[in-house]
C-alpha cells in the first residue's frame, strides 16, 4: 500500500469542490498542485482558499504560522493534468459529465505512475464506467465529499467493479487522515446519501401534491420529528433544479423505478423558475435577506395527521420510506448499515439514521405502513424490500 500522507496531492477543476478539497488536502499537510482547464478559476481559488486560512486565523480555529505554510502548499498547476508531476493521489472534480471525467482521468492515467490513485468527486456517475478506459483502472475510486467541503464531515469512498481493495482502504484510511468520516459504498446510482434520501424529498411532494397538506405544514411536521428542515424548505435552499436532476438521475439510472420517479408538483415547480431561495421563489416566496413569507404552518393540523391515519401522516410515511430505502440498499450489498446510518447522520443532517429508526420504529410497524401506502397506490413504489426484516 502506497504510504500517502504528506504525499504530493493534485486537483483537477478549480471549482467550488475543487478549491474545498485543495483546501482540506494543504491543511492535512499536503503540497497540492490544482489544475483547472481556465486559469481564472485556479488564480481565484488559490486566493480564496488563503482567504479562507486568514478567517481560520481570525476565528482562533487555526495557528497563524500553520495559516502561511498550508497557504504556501496550494499550487497553481496549470491547465494539463497530463504535465503535472507524480503525485500519491489525484482527485478530479470537473464538470459532471463522463466524457470529460474520460479525458482527464486518461491523461492522468497515461503521465502518472501506476501506483498513484485517481479519484473521481462525481455525485452520480459510474465509478466503473468512469474506470474502464483508464490505464491502471484498479487505481480508480470515488471519493465523494460534500459541499461546504472544509465543514462537511462526510466522504463517501465509492467502489468500482475493478478497484482494488487496497486502494479503497489507503484512500480511506487518508480521508481519515484528513480528519473526514469514510463511509464505503459500492458504484451504485445516487451511492448512499443521495439515493437513501429520495423518499424525504419524494413523499413529502406527493403530500402536497395529492392535497393532503400544506408546503409549511409538512415542513413543520417533519421538524417535529427531529429534522433539521423539512422537505419543502430544504429543497427551496439546495435549488429544486438541483435536487430533481439528482433525482432524476437516480430514476433513470435504475431504469425507472417507481420509487425514485420526480414528482409532477417539482417538474412544475422548475418548468415555472420556482427554483428555490435562489430565483425569490420555490415553494415559497421570499424576501431579499433570503426568509419565507408564507411558511407559516397550521400548528393544529400538525397534532391532528401526525399519528393519524398513515395516508395523512407525513412523519409516518416519509420515516417508513426512508427505513425501507436503507434497508433495500444494504441488502443490495451496496453499503452496511453502520455505514449508511453515519452517512445519513452526517451527509444529510439527519437526526439519527433510518436503521436507528427501524429499531425505534420496529419492522413490522414499517412493514404495515408500506402495505397500507400500497394499497392505496399501488405503483410498486411502496413495495416493502426484501431486506426490511433482516
Ligand atoms: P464547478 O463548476 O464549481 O467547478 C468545475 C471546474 O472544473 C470549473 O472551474 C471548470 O473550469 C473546471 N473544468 C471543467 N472541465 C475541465 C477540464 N476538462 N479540465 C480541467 N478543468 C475543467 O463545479 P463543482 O460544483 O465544483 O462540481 C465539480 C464536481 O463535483 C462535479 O462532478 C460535481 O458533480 C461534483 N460534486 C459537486 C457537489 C456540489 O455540491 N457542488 C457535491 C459533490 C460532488
Amino acid at each position: 500500500m502506497p504510504r500517502m500522507q504528506r504525499t504530493p496531492v493534485a486537483v483537477i477543476g478549480a471549482g467550488t469542490m475543487g478549491a474545498g478539497i485543495a483546501q482540506v488536502a494543504a491543511r492535512a499537510g499536503h503540497e497540492v498542485w490544482l489544475v483547472d482547464a481556465d486559469d481564472q478559476a485556479v488564480a481565484a481559488a488559490v486566493e480564496s482558499i488563503a482567504r479562507r486560512f486568514v478567517r481560520l486565523v481570525e476565528k482562533g480555529s487555526m495557528p497563524r504560522a500553520e495559516q502561511r505554510q498550508a497557504s504556501a502548499r496550494v499550487h497553481p498547476g496549470g491547465r494539463d493534468p497530463g504535465r503535472l508531476p507524480p503525485v500519491s493521489l489525484a482527485i478530479e472534480a470537473v464538470a459532471e459529465s463522463l466524457e470529460v471525467k474520460h479525458a482527464v482521468l486518461g491523461a492522468l492515467g497515461r503521465s502518472q505512475p501506476p501506483e498513484t490513485i485517481l479519484a473521481s468527486n462525481t455525485s452520480s456517475l459510474d465509478i466503473t464506467r468512469m474506470a474502464q478506459p483508464v490505464p491502471h483502472p484498479e487505481r480508480v475510486v470515488g471519493l465523494h465529499f460534500f459541499n461546504p467541503v472544509p465543514l462537511m464531515p462526510l466522504v463517501e469512498v465509492v467502489t468500482g467493479a475493478l478497484s482494488d481493495p487496497g486502494v479503497i482502504d489507503a484512500a480511506a484510511a487518508l480521508m481519515a487522515d484528513w480528519g473526514k468520516t469514510a463511509v464505503r459504498c459500492a458504484s451504485t446510482p445516487g451511492f448512499i446519501v443521495n439515493r437513501v434520501a429520495r423518499p424525504f424529498y419524494g413523499e413529502g411532494q406527493r403530500m402536497v401534491q395529492a392535497g393532503l397538506v400544506d408546503p409549511a405544514t409538512l415542513d413543520a411536521a417533519l421538524r417535529g420529528a427531529g429534522f433539521a428542515m423539512g422537505p419543502m424548505e430544504l429543497t427551496d435552499l439546495i435549488g429544486q433544479d438541483v435536487n430533481l436532476a439528482v433525482g432524476a438521475s437516480v430514476w433513470e439510472q435504475t431504469g425507472r423505478d417507481p420509487r425514485y420517479e420526480p414528482t409532477a408538483y417539482q417538474r412544475e415547480l422548475v418548468a415555472t423558475g420556482r427554483l428555490g431561495r435562489k430565483t425569490g421563489r420555490g415553494v415559497f416566496r421570499y424576501d431579499s435577506a433570503g426568509q419565507a413569507v408564507d411558511a407559516d404552518p397550521d400548528p393544529e393540523l400538525v397534532g391532528s395527521i401526525v399519528g393519524g391515519p398513515t395516508v395523512r401522516d407525513p412523519v409516518a410515511r416519509t420515516l417508513a420510506m426512508l427505513v425501507n430505502e436503507a434497508a433495500d440498499v444494504a441488502h443490495r450489498g451496496v453499503a452496511n448499515p453502520d455505514d449508511i446510518d453515519t452517512a445519513m447522520v452526517l451527509g444529510a443532517a439527519y437526526p439519527r439514521g433510518p436503521f436507528a429508526w427501524r429499531e425505534r420504529l420496529g419492522a413490522e410497524r414499517v412493514h404495515r405502513i408500506l402495505a397500507e401506502l400500497d394499497h392505496a397506490c399501488p405503483t410498486g413504489r411502496y413495495r416493502a424490500s426484501p431486506g426490511l426484516h433482516v
